[in-house]
């Protein structure tokens, strides 16, 4: 059973905001589209909304009693940005968030590993999304999907370390369910797809599906920093480079079921997502 309500999507324009905003719409929910440019979306309302202008806030909160969270990006310091949103987002009427985290972030850990730990104390009704890597990361404009375009290659310190990557559709319809099912989980869901994939599986899929041929090459933890330290600032290209590393440990060696649990299907394989993404692109 599902609840009435309207539902902030904060980054509406993103990978799992889009998504989570589209499915939402579309079961005749309504939605306030959150983006910094209060760019469209099919069948929501857009808002003006940024982290860092507290003035967007109360416009967006207006007639909102739950919302879909997404970290300020980059951000060293999440909670000090979300907390003063979120304490404002339950004096105007929110009762049930959803935040979006990560499989690699615990409750009370660093990051938004802190805004998860407050989200209990804040809200009555409430879940936290921790995905493990986003099936997306390969297609579409992220930094290896790039690479796989111009280069036929995928570059990580990973090593051998099995990844249970998940369809960025499988978190959005996780999502839902947390965001309007009349019971809110209450609790943080780990949400992967239906296997562990090594990055050599995913090189061999995507030359299977496409034709082209890709290969994933091995980088050392400071080749791999230094890589990505091109491109950004030093201090998150190591977080991101020590995240490969934990990889190559086994740290996101698992998959769950939580989308069968909660959806009542099973998560989506990546050669499947693969094959829907490269229609949609072509
Ligand atoms: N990629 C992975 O494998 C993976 C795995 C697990 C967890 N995650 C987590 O996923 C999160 C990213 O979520 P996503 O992939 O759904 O988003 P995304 O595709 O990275 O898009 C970011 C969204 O945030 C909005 N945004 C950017 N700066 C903003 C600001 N200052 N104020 C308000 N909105 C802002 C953007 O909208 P506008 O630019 O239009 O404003 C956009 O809608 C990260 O926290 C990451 O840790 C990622």
């Amino acid at each position: 059973m599902t609840t009435a309500g309207t539902t902030l999507v904060i980054g509406a324009t993103g990978t799992t905001g889009s998504r989570t905003a589209a499915r939402l719409t579309a079961a005749g929910h309504r939605v306030k589209a959150a983006s910094r440019n209060a760019t469209p979306v099919a069948g929501a309302e857009p808002v003006p909304f940024d982290w860092y202008d507290p003035a967007t806030h109360t416009a967006a909160l207006d007639g909102v009693d739950r919302v879909y969270l997404i970290p300020p990006l980059g951000e060293a310091d999440p909670a000090a940005v979300m907390l003063p949103f979120l304490r404002q987002a339950r004096t105007m009427g929110v009762h049930r968030a959803v935040l979006l985290s990560s499989s690699a972030i615990p409750q009370g850990g660093p990051a938004v590993g802190e805004v998860h730990q407050a989200l209990p104390e804040l809200f009555e009704q409430w879940a936290v999304l921790r995905p493990s890597w986003f099936m997306q990361n390969f297609t579409g404009t992220h930094a290896h999907a790039v690479s796989i375009r111009t280069e036929g290659v995928i570059w990580t310190a990973a090593e051998s370390g099995r990844v249970g990557f998940v369809d960025a559709e499988d978190i959005a319809a996780v999502a839902v369910r947390a965001l309007t099912d009349e019971q809110a989980p209450d609790t943080d869901l780990v949400i992967t797809g239906p296997e562990a994939l090594g990055h050599d599986d995913i090189a061999r899929i995507v030359t299977e599906v496409t034709g082209r041929t890709v290969v994933h090459r091995r980088l050392s933890y400071e080749q791999m920093r230094d890589r990505l330290a091109a491109q950004l600032p030093v201090e998150f290209a190591a977080i991101l480079a020590g995240m490969d590393r934990a990889i190559a440990e086994g740290a996101e060696d698992r998959v769950t079921d939580t989308v069968q649990r909660l959806t009542g299907r099973p998560a989506h394989t990546f050669r499947a997502v693969l094959a829907r993404e490269t229609r949609r692109d072509g």
